[in-house]
């Protein structure tokens, strides 16, 4: 109730089936009366992190992007989904570069809640490499605590999540906030 969730979404793929699980997840949180915002990575200039270090002085990137911004996002929010189609049986480019870039400040966001939402041609035992490394990140985050992971297994054109329970179990996720 009256929680700010963020949610991520990392496959380029508008309308794919990671993101119309992130909608259903939506559509139960906005019915939970919970302040929902949804990003497009793909949308987003991110460029990856250089390993320069820069930020272990400065608290900040060197790189002018819109990391920035997006991070504000992460550390204000109460609640975040990670969405990503598993490529080569882990997350999509776009998400892993957004984590990384979380380096400057990642211990700020702390004591969240985290959604794991993936999607994958394949079943859902393909899908858990990808799932582990979105832990190894929640993982560094202080407090933070994966409250659920929803697996769109065996979809692989677009739409084809929606003949699948994980959309029930999307919108359930997002009601329970
Ligand atoms: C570059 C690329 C790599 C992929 N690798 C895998 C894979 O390793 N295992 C799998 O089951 N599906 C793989 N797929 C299929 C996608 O995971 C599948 O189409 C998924 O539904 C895409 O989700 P989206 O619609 O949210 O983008 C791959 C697709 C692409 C484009």
């Amino acid at each position: 109730m009256n929680k700010k969730i963020m949610v991520i979404a990392g496959s380029p793929r508008k309308g794919g089936n990671s993101d119309l699980l992130c909608d259903e997840l939506i559509r139960g949180a906005d019915e939970s009366g919970n302040i929902t915002e949804k990003i497009y990575l793909n949308d987003l200039h991110i460029l990856p992190c250089q390993a320069c270090y820069g930020c272990r002085s400065t608290g900040k990137c060197v790189q002018k992007d819109d990391m920035a911004n997006l991070l504000a996002k992460m550390i204000a929010a109460d609640v975040i989904v990670l969405a990503t189609p598993v490529y080569f049986y882990s997350m999509s480019g776009q998400m892993k570069t957004m984590i990384d870039r979380t380096l400057p400040c990642y211990t700020a966001i702390k004591n969240k809640d985290f959604y794991l939402i993936a999607t994958a041609a394949a079943g859902a035992e393909s899908m858990e490499r990808a799932i582990e490394s979105l832990r190894g990140f929640t993982d560094c985050l202080p407090g933070s605590r994966v409250r659920g992971v929803i697996y769109g297994a065996g979809v692989y054109l677009k739409g084809e999540v929606l003949k699948t329970t994980a959309m029930q179990e999307a919108f359930n996720a997002g009601k329970s906030i």
